[in-house]
């Protein structure tokens, strides 16, 4: 009797098609290429990467709210018209974002929609609130500081439009930052009630600003997976500390105490290291258990459905155009 080979399994032509079409989008990540939204790409790799343009987008068009709130109040016409550019930036880089998302497919209202149902989240960070014109500084230093250090990476992104979407926004991230720091500077040679508000809101910012770049890497499932597609480039605790290192010289010459007592450097690798951080109060957060989860989702929700109007109108002139 002689053994005969098992049949190989039949491989249908849909099938190879596809292995092929793997087998090139595996090639172009490996090359460190980019995939464009005219690419085959894994559905995995589709919905990964429109939850995280969402998420981010949301981000910036919340983002506005905290320091929007001091536009009226501004203590100065120069303070006014910088806050304004800022703010308006914010929403350049929402509209950015959204329309990098409109490339994998999906459809801004929805992701809109999704937003105000609390089925996509947003930065933890913009559901603090801002008490004093400090923090407007505070922000630009710390929260700006922060996503530049998560967006940057962002610029050499495998997919294409988010990559070159993010080169532009890393550069008035830029400004934003500078323009808290050169804030927060002016407040620091003014008064000791001013100096008081500066620290008052380092206080209050320095913690929530370690939790922007998520949780710890022992807990972010997802993350090894987006970094293997090339979408993320670093994980939450690289970057992290990369911001602490970066900030901590900031905050000598600025004058502030960071309000950590085991923060010290590192002799033997030239790094800060930090105490704990409160997990469960990002989760809390996230959780929407914040201190103005209610409120930010509730003034999104109002600006989508006072101005509908502008969009039924906007729509139907495009219709009518095309
Ligand atoms: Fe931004
Ligand atoms: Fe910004």
């Amino acid at each position: 009797m002689t053994a005969t080979a098992p049949a190989a399994p039949a491989v249908s032509p849909a099938d190879a098609v596809e292995r092929q079409l793997q087998e090139q989008f595996d090639a172009t990540i490996a090359a460190q290429h980019r995939i464009e939204p005219r690419d085959w790409m894994p559905e995995g790799y589709r919905r990964t990467l429109i939850r995280q343009i969402a998420q981010h987008a949301h981000s910036e068009i919340i983002g506005m709210q905290p320091e929007g709130d001091w536009l009226l109040a501004a203590p100065s016409l120069r303070r006014k018209a910088i806050l304004l550019a800022k703010v308006q930036d914010e929403a350049g880089h929402g509209m950015y974002l959204y329309s990098a998302a409109e490339t994998l497919g999906a459809d801004r209202a929805d992701l809109t929609d999704k937003l105000i149902e609390g089925r996509q989240k947003y930065s933890s960070i913009f559901n603090y609130p801002t008490l004093t014109y400090a923090d407007v500084g505070v922000i630009g230093w710390l929260v700006d500081g922060a996503a530049i250090c998560n967006q940057v990476p962002l610029c050499r992104s495998s997919y294409g439009p988010y990559a070159r979407a993010m080169i532009r926004v890393c550069k008035e991230e830029s400004f934003h930052q500078r323009q808290g720091y050169e804030l927060l500077m002016t407040m620091m040679h003014g008064t000791g009630e001013q100096r008081a508000m500066v620290q008052d809101a380092v206080d209050r910012w320095w913690w929530p600003s370690l939790m922007m770049f998520g949780p710890p890497d022992t807990d972010s499932p997802n993350s090894a997976r987006s970094m293997a597609w090339g979408i993320k480039r670093h994980s939450n605790d690289e970057l992290r500390q990369r911001f602490v290192d970066m900030t901590v010289p900031q905050a000598e010459f600025l004058g502030v105490t960071l309000p950590d007592p085991d923060l010290s450097l590192d002799p033997a690798t030239g790094r800060y290291r930090f105490g704990p951080i409160d997990w469960e109060e990002l989760k809390r957060v996230i959780s929407g258990q914040g201190p103005c989860n209610a409120e930010r989702i509730a003034r999104r929700r109002a600006a989508r459905d006072d101005n509908a109007w502008v969009t039924e109108a906007a729509t139907a002139y495009a219709e009518k155009n095309s």
